[in-house]
């Protein structure tokens, strides 16, 4: 049975029975404690908790999951893939245990002719927590399971929660036995490879406070409702169904592993090591696919190294295989025709993701090329120097700066008969973790209210009135102060407040929120700082308490600052004439990846795989002004969303949308959004934007950063002051100026290029002269001089020059230079001395340390300084004293 299939038939059966179906979320899930939605419950966890009222009594979905902890493990079990689909049915205070139980019976068991999945009930065993009689039970009743099969476990195989604070339960796991190829005899807790797990029930009860570990958690509250959620791992059911080993092998994903085998020209099945390599590849494939579909793009850090690392892990399994050519171009449109079927928008997306996949593969044959100069580098280094081992710093910059992975590192040192101190790397990859583990910490951000948010959020959503009004009556719901609910506040305090309801726009869809005050009749004032929605519905208001005191229940008078709306309007549509005008230069594909505006100020992201030429650049920005001269009228609406896309409104990306949306047109469809923002009535009060820079962030993705009104007026302002110092300090016209600093520049480098000559031809002159000091000492010739004003690299270029002349015969080239209070000094030493144990770093040691410095080098050429000048000559008789020295003791 296709994937496709099976899926279709979970949701099927699960509407059948009363259960809304909910599209996929995105992977990229609005809650700051993920990476990535790794479960099916993640979109549904205020319904569980109760921080937000629950649309439908009953839910089921078909949930994209990624999770990257196990990487490592890919290929090598049957079981570990980076994304998966995960099946759920959900009830929120509706069935629980019992009726979980059966549905789940029902559908595994029911025949495939009849609809259902079609799996052997003598094949199946389940588990339960230790001590849930009544889940043992209900398995005897309904399923009939004998007592054997029925198997219980502790806390940490039977209890689900999402790893930290929040709703969890005891759980109940469903296994089908493979059969005696496949392991011992026993159940699930003598083998979990031969009883598969298909299915967690996770009866969803309680809240909690604290996760240390699977088995280690503090519970806060029973929740209060009792609620079901449900995970089936699809995958693991595809393989189950279509009769093969492993994930690797079901229709979405072997299609990649067999065209990656036929690429390298390796057979799946004939060797272990390239069978890991070519499920590494399909598995990640896929995930990159799907990641780069939700809007992640490749990055150094959070999710889009995560994206990064598994799209470098495929080029290098590639590598592994023997194919060192792209190969993405090949890999990906595979992978995508068979997610369509489920997945339709990888498809319809298809330009941008193949264009950041593309990208990425790009930039790391160069990164792999340059950083491969490096381990060369490195490796003559090493050599020279005979060492063995390469150094941890070594491996981790390759790693850091160069995107090496170790194992590539490893293997090419070890091409070279090099170890590497992997030691050493690992404790500087750990020091860096810990760096990411602390900046991940502080992102956060106020985790510890969310108790105070679900409390205040059950008393209904805080009603937005901010686009009729700027100021109006309201009252104070709730006070929080360091998490928690308090009833009054004073002086200095930095509050949240929230309000019955609100004219302060809260942060969302790229705009900034609102600034003002909230004042009582009694004289008390806060200045508000920052409004934000931290869960659907509730709008929290950060203050500051300038005077007086503020308690719970307050009437309160609002005023949101009237120049920072204006400000906060005239960016947010300003974003919208911006994207716009994108559309008109750069075509359709250059659509909004995300935005952010605040009065004066916006930047937009866009899909857009090259560098905005300065010309394109300057006509996006005259678009814009047109625009804004023309004077369009702004109008919101709201209508269903069906209507919106008729009308050929632009929804942005990866932004979840109601069944009711609003719609901003400007200019009669000239710009039509999907958009809650706050917006001008005429594009005229934008009054001015100046497109400022253009940038990359992330491959296929480009940044416009832009000024607006009266900032942009400023902007403008300050560069042509510029360009006035300028015209003053070179004394020409506006008009000339770019003419006159061409002209300069290439003065300047005309001049430079004399200044080298004269300088080489300079010290031609003075090699005759040296030479001409030369004399014999036991058949090596000595050639000291002291050639006062020359320095650093002419100083050495001056002593290889010399030493070319004599290169023939066995030679020592001794010259000081320098200046009075630096002296310095380079020794070369022909091929003929060096046969004569001559070593120009042991020399120089000798004249530098008359010299009162330090020195060393090579054996052919070595250098090095001092500090005091009236020693030079017998600087240089040391240095013949050491010769002489060597000579006769030889
Ligand atoms: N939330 C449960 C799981 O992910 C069903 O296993």
């Amino acid at each position: 049975m296709r994937t496709a299939e099976i899926r279709r038939r979970f949701l099927d059966f699960f509407v059948e029975r009363d259960h809304h179906e909910v599209p996929s979320a995105p992977l990229i899930y609005n809650d700051p404690t993920l990476l990535f939605v790794n479960a099916g419950m993640v979109p549904f966890k205020p319904y569980f908790t109760g921080a937000e009222p629950n649309p439908w009594p009953r839910a089921t979905s078909v949930q994209k999951c990624v999770r990257t902890a196990d990487i490592e493990e890919v290929g090598k079990t049957t079981r570990h893939g980076t994304f998966f689909q995960m099946n759920g049915n959900f009830s929120f205070g509706d069935y629980f245990k019992d009726g979980a139980i059966r549905y789940a019976w029902e559908l595994i068991t029911k025949s495939q002719e009849a609809g259902g999945l079609g799996f052997d009930p003598d094949k199946i065993w389940v588990t339960v927590l230790d001590g849930d009689d009544e889940t043992r039970g209900l398995w005897k009743a309904i399923a009939g399971l004998p007592e054997e099969r029925i198997q219980s476990r502790g806390l940490l195989d039977n209890y689900w929660h999402m790893g930290i604070p929040g709703p969890g339960g005891p759980n109940s796991e469903i296994y089908v036995d493979r059969g005696p190829e496949y392991g011992p005899d026993g159940g699930p807790v003598v083998d979990e490879d031969r009883f598969l797990e298909i299915w967690n029930l996770v009866f969803m009860q309680e809240e909690l406070s604290a996760v240390r570990a699977k088995d280690d958690f503090d519970v806060l509250r029973q929740l209060p409702r009792k609620n079901i959620d449900t995970g089936m791992g699809l995958e693991r059911v595809a393989y189950l169904l279509q009769g093969v080993d492993n994930l690797y092998e079901i229709d979405e994903v072997y299609p990649v592993l067999d065209k990656a085998s036929e690429l390298s020209g390796r057979r799946y099945g004939a060797d272990h090591e390239d069978d890991v390599r070519l499920r590494v590849i399909a598995d990640h494939v896929r995930s990159g696919l799907m990641l780069i579909n939700d809007g992640v793009t490749p990055g150094n850090e959070g999710r889009g190294y995560v994206l990064r690392r598994l799209l470098r892990r495929v080029i290098r399994s590639m590598r592994l295989l023997g194919v060192n050519e792209s190969t993405f171009g090949e890999l990906f449109p595979v992978s995508r025709d068979v997610m369509k079927a489920s997945y339709p928008e990888v498809e319809n997306d298809w330009p941008r993701i193949s264009e950041v996949a593309y990208g990425e593969e790009e930039a790391f044959s160069r990164t792999l090329t340059a950083g491969t100069q490096i381990f060369d580098l490195a490796v003559s280094d090493a050599k020279r120097n005979q060492q063995t081992t390469l150094s941890g710093e070594r491996a981790f910059q390759l790693h850091d700066t160069y995107g090496f992975p170790i194992d590539l590192t490893l293997e090419m040192a070890g091409e070279q008969g090099l170890n590497v101190d992997e030691q050493g790397f690992r404790r500087l990859m750990d020091e860096q973790r810990q760096r990411a583990k602390a900046d991940a910490k502080a992102k956060k951000g106020n985790a510890q209210a969310v108790q105070a948010y679900a409390q205040l959020r059950d008393r209904g959503e805080t009603p937005f009135v901010g686009f009729r009004t700027l100021s109006n009556e309201s009252q104070v719901r709730g006070i929080i102060s360091d998490g928690e609910l308090t009833e009054a506040v004073g002086p200095g305090d930095t509050v949240e407040v929230v309000l019955e309801e609100t004219p302060f726009y809260p942060e969302s869809g790229g705009q900034s929120g609102d600034h003002g005050r909230i004042t009582t009749a009694d004289g008390t004032v806060l200045d508000i700082v920052d409004v934000q929605r931290p869960v659907k519905g509730l709008v929290v208001h950060h203050a500051k308490v300038v005077d007086g005191e503020l308690r719970t229940g307050q009437v309160v008078s609002t005023e949101v600052d009237p120049q920072w709306r204006l400000g906060a309007c005239q960016a947010h549509s300003a974003t919208h004439v911006i994207h716009q005008a994108l559309h008109e230069i750069l075509g359709p594909t250059a659509l909004q990846r995300g935005s952010f505006n605040r009065p004066g100020y916006l930047r937009l992201d866009f899909a857009w795989g090259n560098q905005v030429s300065e010309s394109e650049r300057e006509k996006i920005e005259g678009i814009a002004n047109t625009a804004i001269r023309d004077d369009l009228g702004v109008v919101a609406r709201e209508m269903p969303i069906g209507e919106a896309r008729a009308s050929g409104a632009i929804g942005l990306f990866g932004e979840v949308y109601g069944d009711i949306v609003r719609v901003v047109d400007m200019g009669e469809g000239w710009s039509r959004e999907l958009c809650a923002g706050t917006h001008v009535q005429q594009s005229a009060q934008v009054g001015l934007i100046a497109v400022n820079a253009e940038s990359s962030v992330g491959s296929g993705i480009r940044r416009v950063e832009a000024f607006v009104g009266m900032e942009a007026f400023q902007q403008l302002a300050q560069e042509r002051a510029l360009v006035q110092g300028l015209t003053e300090a070179l004394n020409v016209q506006p008009d000339q100026l770019v003419d006159r600093i061409n002209r300069m520049v290439s003065q300047l480098k005309d001049a430079e290029r004399q200044i080298a000559e004269l300088k080489s031809q300079n010290l031609s002159t003075a090699i005759e002269p040296i030479l001409a000091k030369a004399h014999d000492m036991w058949g090596v010739a000595y050639v000291a001089d002291h050639v006062p004003g020359v320095t650093g690299g002419d100083l050495r270029t001056l002593a290889t020059q010399v030493r070319d002349r004599v290169q023939e015969k066995a030679a020592v080239v001794a010259l000081v230079g320098g200046t009075p209070d630096k002296p310095s000094v380079v020794i070369a030493t022909t091929g003929g001395a060096r046969f004569r144990r001559l070593k120009a770093g042991d020399l120089v040691r000798v004249a530098t340390q008359t010299l009162g410095g330090r020195g060393g080098g090579r054996d052919d050429i070595a250098q090095g300084g001092g500090s005091d000048s009236s020693r030079i000559a017998d600087a240089l008789r040391d240095v013949e004293y050491a010769i002489g020295h060597t000579l006769q003791t030889g």
